[in-house]
């Protein structure tokens, strides 16, 4: 099992969450984050809705919050090249989309081709936790690939090459330290 749980010593360590790239768009640019904090958030069945947990360090996040929009893909089993390529690195250092096949939704998101599904998402309220935003947003518009059979994190990191899953432990490491610094309590 791969080391890169939120809290090894707790019932979440039993959690195996789907694999999901996050990409935006804002004036001219693009990038895109791999999420697992990504659930559904209302019964409403023709009100469809997510929970999104981001960290504003990002730089997805940023094009995400001036934007108000994202591409929610679910990552497709055979698709674990994109945990490094979306996770290990930020967009501020370099093009993730080099040599990817995307196409664009009318109001310029790039989605990825291959994955499970994706759903275009219009944010509509979020909560400020310092190092996370939890976001709410609602779906647009989105598409299932019928039969796929999704990419989950234990799989995904047990593929891996040795130093690339080293390197995206360390990054798990440094960026929970990082937080540190921007978490709030909340405390009366
Ligand atoms: C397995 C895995 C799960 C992740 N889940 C989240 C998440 O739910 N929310 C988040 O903000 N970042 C998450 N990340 C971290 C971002 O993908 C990572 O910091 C990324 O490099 C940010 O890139 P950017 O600066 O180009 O946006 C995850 C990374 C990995 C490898």
């Amino acid at each position: 099992m791969s080391d890169v749980e939120a809290y090894p010593q707790s019932m979440f360590s039993l959690t195996n969450h789907e694999i999901f790239v996050l990409t935006a768009h804002h004036e001219g640019r693009d990038n895109g984050q791999v999420a697992t904090w990504i659930m559904p958030a209302t019964l409403v069945p023709d009100h469809p809705r997510i929970a999104a947990i981001l960290s504003p360090q990002n730089y997805t996040h940023e094009l995400i919050a001036l934007s108000g929009r994202f591409i929610l893909h679910m990552l497709a089993a055979g698709q674990h090249q994109l945990l490094p390529r979306f996770g290990l690195h930020s967009g501020r250092d370099r093009d993730k989309f080099e040599g990817m096949n995307v196409w664009r939704t009318p109001t310029g998101l790039p989605v990825i081709e291959g994955c499970c599904g994706w759903a275009e998402c219009r944010i509509v309220t979020s909560l400020n936790a310092g190092d996370r935003i939890v976001y709410l947003a609602d779906i647009i518009a989105q598409e299932l690939q019928a039969g796929c059979t999704p990419l989950r994190k234990r799989d995904a990191f047990a593929v891996q090459p040795e130093d690339v899953r080293i390197a995206l432990e360390e990054k798990h490491r440094i960026d929970g330290e990082r937080d540190r610094a921007f978490i709030r309590t909340f405390e009366e």
